[in-house]
C-alpha cells in the first residue's frame, strides 16, 4: 500500500484532530502518502480530497473539532454513493481509508470493505457508545466538560438550596450522564437504557432534604426527555421547582484531555499499521489499556451496554 486517506464523519469529538495527526505522521513515517478528505463521506463522494504533509497536522493536537470538517451524509448508504466514493479513491490511487467517527461512520467503512476497498474504523464520538472498545475518542473530554459545569451548578444550587436538572447529550446512550453523575455526586441519573420512576426520584430528593442536604442535582440524558420536560414532570409533585441547564453542544468542543489525546494517537497509529498489513474491515479500540482490533461487522452487530453497577453505586453514594 502506497497511498492512504483519512476522513472524519458524524458528530465531531475532541481528539479527532489528534487521531488524524497520528494517521498522517505515522503514515508518512512508514513511507506512505496520506490524503485528507474534507466533510466526511460527502467529501469522499464529491472528491474533496487533498494531500496532507507532516506540517498539515501541526498545531492541531490540542484543538477540539476536526480540521477535516465533518458531515452527516446518509446518502452514503446507497449503492450509488458507495460506488462513486470508491471511484474517487481510485482516481487518486488511494488503497486504504481510515474513518474516524461513530456508528454511522462505521457503517460507511463496512460498506466500503464489503465492496473490496480496505477501510479501518477509529471510534470517535463523545457518546462512548461504540462496541469493541472501552472508550471512544472524545468521551473523556466531554465528561470533564459536563463535570466542570456540574460542579459550578452545585455551588449555586447549595447557596440557594435549589434543585437543578442538567440535560446532557446522549440520544441513545447514557454514558455521559452516568459517568458525570457518578463523578459529580448527582442525586439522580436518568439514562435511556433504564426506565425510571418519578416517585423514586422524588423520594430520593425527600430523603436528602430530611438529612439536611442543601442541593439536589439530577442529570438527564437528552434521549430520555428534555431537561425542561423533566422539570415540568417533577413540578407536578408540588414543592419541586427545579432550575434547568441544557449543556448542549458545549459538550462537543474544547481542547481534548490528555487521556483523549493519548487514546487518539494510539488508535490512529494502529489503524495505519493495519492498512500496512493490507488489512481492512476492522475497527480499532482499547481494552484494558491494550490497543485491539475487531471485525467491524461484528462490532456493528453488538449493542453498547451501560454499566448498571455504576448506576447502583451512584445511587448508594449520593444519598
Ligand atoms: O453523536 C454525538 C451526539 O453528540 C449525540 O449525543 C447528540 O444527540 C448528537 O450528536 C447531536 O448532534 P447534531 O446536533 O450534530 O446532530
Amino acid at each position: 500500500m502506497k497511498r492512504i486517506a483519512i476522513l472524519t464523519s458524524g458528530g465531531d469529538a475532541p481528539g479527532m484532530n489528534a487521531a488524524a495527526r497520528a494517521v498522517v505522521r505515522k503514515g508518512i513515517n512508514e513511507g506512505l502518502e496520506v490524503f485528507g478528505i474534507d466533510y466526511g463521506f460527502f467529501g469522499l463522494v464529491t472528491g474533496k480530497i487533498r494531500k496532507l504533509e507532516l506540517g498539515s497536522v501541526g498545531d492541531l493536537l490540542h484543538r477540539g473539532g476536526t480540521f477535516l470538517y465533518s458531515a452527516r451524509y446518509p446518502e452514503f448508504a446507497t449503492e450509488e454513493g458507495q460506488l462513486e466514493g470508491i471511484e474517487q479513491l481510485k482516481k487518486h490511487k488511494i488503497e486504504g481509508l481510515v474513518v474516524i467517527g461513530g456508528d454511522g461512520s462505521y457503517h460507511g467503512a463496512e460498506a466500503l470493505t464489503k465492496r473490496g476497498f480496505k477501510a479501518i474504523g477509529v471510534p470517535g464520538t463523545i457518546d462512548n457508545d461504540i462496541c469493541g472498545t472501552d472508550f471512544t475518542i472524545g468521551f473523556d473530554t466531554a465528561l470533564n466538560t459536563v463535570l466542570d459545569a456540574l460542579d459550578r451548578i452545585r455551588d449555586t444550587a447549595t447557596s440557594h438550596e435549589r434543585t437543578f436538572i442538567i440535560e446532557v447529550m446522549g440520544r441513545d446512550a447514557g454514558d455521559i450522564a452516568l459517568w458525570s453523575g457518578l463523578a459529580g455526586g448527582a442525586e439522580a441519573i436518568i439514562v435511556p437504557e433504564q426506565d425510571f420512576n418519578m416517585d423514586d426520584v422524588v423520594n430520593r430528593l425527600e430523603q436528602g432534604r430530611k438529612r439536611g442536604k442543601k442541593h439536589s442535582i439530577i442529570v438527564v440524558a437528552e434521549g430520555v426527555m428534555s431537561g425542561n420536560e423533566f422539570a415540568d414532570r417533577l413540578a407536578e409533585y408540588g414543592d419541586y421547582h427545579a432550575r434547568v441547564t441544557v449543556l448542549g453542544h458545549v459538550q462537543r468542543g474544547g481542547s481534548p484531555t490528555a487521556f483523549d489525546r493519548v487514546l487518539a494517537s494510539r488508535l490512529g497509529a494502529r489503524a495505519v499499521e493495519l492498512l500496512l498489513e493490507n488489512r481492512g474491515g476492522l475497527a480499532v479500540g482499547i481494552r484494558e489499556n491494550k490497543i485491539v482490533e475487531n471485525d467491524i461487522t461484528e462490532v456493528l452487530k453488538e449493542t453498547h451496554v451501560l454499566d448498571r453497577s455504576m448506576l447502583n453505586l451512584a445511587s448508594i453514594l449520593s444519598i
